[in-house]
């Protein structure tokens, strides 16, 4: 179905990019200082938080207050990937999706359909996710609606789940967007479940998730004030790459039940486990073997099935986060019924549609040639990059899923502030390297970065130069390289 690029992934073990390295004759302890003295008058605004009364006197007359915090959301979390796209290091065009099978024109395809996704769609979504998720009973297409992605969907899951300035659990680190996605509709917030990096008490490894941590945290936003209307689990994790255990997930859905919470479960990574060691099993796999407390039927499956709702799109596991798809798998049909209301505004079109299904049903290209040639592209990036940090004596975590590493460059922040650690990303960023800042997933210790490694070998090992430079203080990048032989499409990926 989809051609995959002919050129090799491997991780390099020598970088051929050219090198710059003009010393600025500072070191970044130094320099980080100095510019963090500068500048500690001016409120940064990606340090505000949602609701800061800065926020909504900001300065245009023409925009509600609603308007006034969409746009800030905007503004605030927008110059990366701005000034990287202004720059943008670029090889050719994806040439996939061209494939004749793709381009079917039905008329059918171009009438108003049923919201929720036409049935031949939802039939293949919910074979799909049976097979993938190794679901015990086969799933069901009444269970099943599409839509624009990921994002669509926890904006419209927040707005029917919940009311205006209700909240969600969300343990921290995460994948900071979700902040808008359940805000700019719903006006949902996030009531935080903080982890930190220390392995203490019963905590195996850096930033687990207990059930402990959900009660205490559950108990903080009641005694604030908050009503919370459910909890948001990511698997694999984005940006820890961590992975919940069957009985990890067994725990947290039996908190969710005890309190009568809702549970997004968001699965958009769930192909992109390239450790086969680390044993992913989706939330729709547990059956009654795991969940020993709860009888074993068809749709009790779960310790609360009409309150747990799985999430999958194919930005991530297929790389295509252009195309904005999504899809919703809900036993409760008031649920998928309202969310399939809201795809008036966030559904796919019938092209599309087709185009997905023919995707999804191609099970012998995903398995044979996709999959494997996807998990051994990450593997080799992953390692590439794991070593180089090693080799820099940068400590690291990351378990074998996903497309990121968690980074702990806290030895870079003299003071180990989040304005440093702003800093410290804005240095990356003139130095021509996006990354993500900790701040911007919610992690309370200044200093973590998440690295996205799922790119191309010569892309990565240029960025590794870049990101060197910067961390011995060494920050002018030399001209950009000899456009590449690579007829490789360039990854959208995130
Ligand atoms: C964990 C997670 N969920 C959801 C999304 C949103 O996905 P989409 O591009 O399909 O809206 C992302 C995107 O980065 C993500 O990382």
């Amino acid at each position: 179905m989809f051609t995959l690029p002919q050129k090799d992934l491997s991780a390099p073990t020598t970088c051929l990019g050219p090198t710059c390295m003009q010393d600025l004759g500072s070191s970044h302890g130094d320099d980080l200082e100095g510019e963090c003295s500068r500048k500690l008058d001016q409120k940064l605004p990606e340090l505000l938080g949602v609701g800061d009364p800065a926020i909504l006197s900001s300065d245009t007359s023409y925009l509600s207050s609603r308007g006034r915090m969409i746009k800030w959301f905007w503004d605030s979390a927008e110059e990366g990937y701005r000034t990287y796209h202004m720059d943008e290091y670029d090889e050719d065009k994806n040439p996939s999706l061209s494939q004749s099978d793709m381009q079917r024109v039905e008329p059918s395809l171009l009438q108003y359909a049923d919201w929720r996704g036409h049935l031949f769609l939802r039939e293949e979504v919910a074979k799909f996710l049976s097979f993938y998720c190794k679901s015990p009973a086969p799933l069901r297409p009444e269970n099943v609606v599409v839509l624009n992605g990921g994002a669509s969907l926890f904006s419209a899951l927040a707005t029917v789940l919940c009311e205006a300035r209700e909240a969600f659990l969300i343990p921290t680190p995460y994948y900071g967007a979700i902040t808008q996605h359940v805000c700019l509709y719903g006006n949902v917030r996030l009531a935080y479940v903080y982890l930190d990096s220390e392995v203490t008490g019963l905590d195996t490894r850096p930033f687990q998730l207990t059930v402990e941590k959900l009660e205490t945290a559950l108990r903080e936003a009641h005694s604030e004030g908050v009503k919370v209307k459910g909890l948001i689990l990511i698997n694999p994790q984005n940006p820890l790459g961590d992975i919940y255990s069957p009985e990890e997930l067994q725990e947290y859905l039996v908190f969710a039940k005890r309190h009568k919470l809702h549970v997004i479960v968001d699965e958009v990574y769930m192909l992109s486990v390239f450790e086969e060691s680390v044993g992913y099993r989706s939330v729709l796999s547990l059956e009654s073997s795991v969940l020993r407390l709860f009888p074993r039927c068809a749709l009790c499956r779960l310790p609360d099935p009409q309150r747990t709702h799985v999430m999958w799109a194919t930005s991530k596991d297929f790389g295509m986060s252009g195309l904005r798809f999504g899809t919703l798998y809900t036993e409760n049909q008031d649920v998928a019924t309202a969310v399939a209301s809201l795809c008036r505004y966030h559904g796919l079109s019938g092209l599309v549609q087709y185009q997905m299904a023919q995707l999804l049903r191609d099970r012998d290209w995903i398995n044979q040639v996709y999959l494997p040639e996807n998990h051994a592209r990450l593997k080799a990036a992953h390692t590439y990059v794991s070593e180089e940090l090693r080799a820099l004596g940068i400590p690291f975590l990351s378990r074998g899923a996903g497309f990121f590493i968690w980074v702990d460059l806290r030895k870079y922040l003299p003071k180990g502030t989040f304005e440093e650690e702003m800093l410290l990303w804005r240095r990356f960023l003139d130095n021509k390297v996006l990354l993500s800042f900790g701040k911007a997933f919610e992690c309370k210790e200044p200093g973590w970065f998440r690295f996205v490694f799922s790119d191309q070998a010569h892309r990565l090992c240029l960025g590794m130069q870049r990101v060197r430079q910067v961390l011995a203080g060494k920050s002018q990048v030399a001209e950009d390289p000899p456009p590449s032989q690579s007829q490789e499409p360039s990854d959208q990926r995130r």
